[in-house]
């Protein structure tokens, strides 16, 4: 369970966060919307430990993340699965050697790495594509392989900032299809975007942010997608 409590955060004197209360169930897939500039990015930055809070308090499973030392922090940042907008993937490494790497800097076996990299490529449907490199690949391929990457800790919860933002309508509808997928099989997701329209049909809780506030906190009636 993740609790956000009188979230604020503030840059020279302008509040990009102001008071976030806001509750998050193991299973959950939300999606935050919002404007551009609204502080979404913010809220999750401050989630992944990246970025501190000016006050309030973030606790996941019981511990206020906010409060880490630099080890116990490295910790939990291990157990989450973090996507970006732009991929991030190393591009002198194919699409199995971008995956394995996350294993390899953890001290993983051989054996133990081909089996779980065999596994994420296999949710995310790249198997075909392991041995390209990611100038070979189209930008939907290479979100997926940094979904597969996020994928190799088994992480409790996904967090995925504009996973779709560089990419078209149809590649950004197959993370979604994704996102789902692994969502369905048990691992908690927060999603932000400011691209409404492509979420619309699609999700269950949307939690929208405006001006460093949550404006609304919505159940919306959802559409599968798989
Ligand atoms: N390091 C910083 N110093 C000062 N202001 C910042 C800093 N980082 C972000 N901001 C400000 O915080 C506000 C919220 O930014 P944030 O990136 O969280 O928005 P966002 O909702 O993610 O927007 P987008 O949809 O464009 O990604 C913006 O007004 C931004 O200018
Ligand atoms: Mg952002």
């Amino acid at each position: 369970m993740i609790l956000f409590k009188s979230l604020t955060k503030r840059y020279d004197g302008h509040t990009v966060l102001q008071d976030i209360d806001l509750q998050i169930s193991g299973g959950e897939f939300i999606t935050l919307v919002g404007p551009s500039g609204a502080g979404k990015s913010t809220l999750i930055q401050i989630l992944t430990g990246a970025l501190k809070p000016t006050r309030g308090s973030v606790s996941v499973d019981g511990y206020n993340i906010t409060k880490l030392d630099r080890a116990s922090l490295q910790k939990y940042r291990r157990k989450l699965g973090i996507v970006f907008q732009d991929f991030k993937l190393l591009p002198h490494k194919t699409v199995f050697e971008n995956i394995a790497f996350a294993m390899e800097v953890c001290g993983a076996d051989e054996k133990e790495i081909r089996k779980k990299v065999n596994e994420v490529l296999e949710v995310v449907g790249l198997t075909k594509q392991k041995n390209h490199f990611p100038r070979q690949l189209s930008g939907g391929e290479k979100q997926r392989t940094a979904i597969a990457r996020a994928l190799v800790h088994n992480p409790k919860l996904l967090i995925a900032d504009e996973p779709t933002g560089n990419l078209d309508p149809a590649s950004g509808k197959e993370i979604l299809q994704i996102l789902q997928k692994i969502n369905v099989n048990g691992t908690t997701v927060i999603l932000a975007t400011h691209n409404k329209s492509l979420v619309d049909r699609l999700m269950r809780r949307v939690v929208n942010l405006k001006e460093g506030k949550i404006v609304s906190d919505k159940q919306e009636a959802g559409y599968d997608y798989v």
